[in-house]
């Protein structure tokens, strides 16, 4: 029989370590299996968010769509969906997604940056997990991407890492057993996110939440909803 191999202790990345710049490989992640924050499932809290603003239609652009959960649910329900990814193994698994789902939308491969400057501008622009992550390095371009592809009235939702309630290190090392590195996100204050956003938009709602992982723990989040005037 062949023997297990000996236990490792995770090593816990942070996306941020990885990033001197912009340049992570996030191919890399969908090559190596599943990453852990793509559960293959729409993040409820989300949606409840949209419900409780009573945001029901409109153009919506996903930022960072990995494979596609959000941006299919969305179609779903009957917004008319932009999605975009720069992961190109996710953008494969988006389209699968979509063709299982019987949804048309516009799934596109790509960088956000240059595609913000010819697309237009949407009613919705969301992200579960991007901003968390581009504010370290690229915070004044990410909020004039925010303003091109945004309107007067047009609405920014995003799910962030929570860095109030943050996980102590040995929780995330219930994780340990899964050959995929682990990428923990990183966390924002919540003064940190109104003061960032709120450069461009009014604040409608911010609520503590959870991000969904595929491990036996979900990351404490803000979940959050603002608007252009
Ligand atoms: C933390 S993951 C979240 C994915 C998805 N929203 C989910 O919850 O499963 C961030 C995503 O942003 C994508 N991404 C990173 N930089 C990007 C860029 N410049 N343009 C488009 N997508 C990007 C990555 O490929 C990755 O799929």
């Amino acid at each position: 029989m062949a023997e297990l191999p000996e236990y490792q202790p995770t090593e816990f990345l942070k996306v941020s370590d990885l990033v001197a710049s912009d340049s992570l490989d996030w191919d890399y992640f969908y090559r190596q299996g599943t990453p852990s924050w793509d559960t293959g499932k729409p993040e409820p809290c989300f949606f409840d968010m949209l419900k409780k603003h009573n945001i029901r239609s409109g153009t919506v652009l996903e930022i960072g769509c990995g494979s596609g959960a959000d941006a299919c649910l969305m179609s779903a329900l009957k917004f008319e969906v932009t999605a975009i990814d720069v992961a190109s193994m996710a953008i494969d698994r988006a389209h699968l997604l979509a063709d299982k789902y019987h949804q048309k939308l516009r799934i596109v491969h790509g960088d956000v940056f240059p595609f913000s400057e010819r697309c237009g501008t949407f009613d919705l622009v969301y992200d579960i997990g991007f901003y968390h992550y581009i504010r370290d390095h690229k915070l004044r371009e990410f909020l004039d991407l925010l303003w091109r592809t945004t309107h007067s009235g047009s609405y920014y939702y995003t799910l962030c890492a929570s860095a109030e309630n943050a996980l102590p290190e040995f929780e995330l090392e219930k994780t340990a057993h899964d050959p995929m590195p682990k990428v923990a996100p990183p966390p924002v204050y919540e003064d940190e996110i109104r003061m960032e956003l709120g450069r461009l938009f009014e604040t409608i709602d911010i609520q503590p939440a959870f991000m969904q992982t595929r491990e036996c723990i979900d990351y404490p989040a803000w979940s959050c909803l603002f608007r252009r005037p």
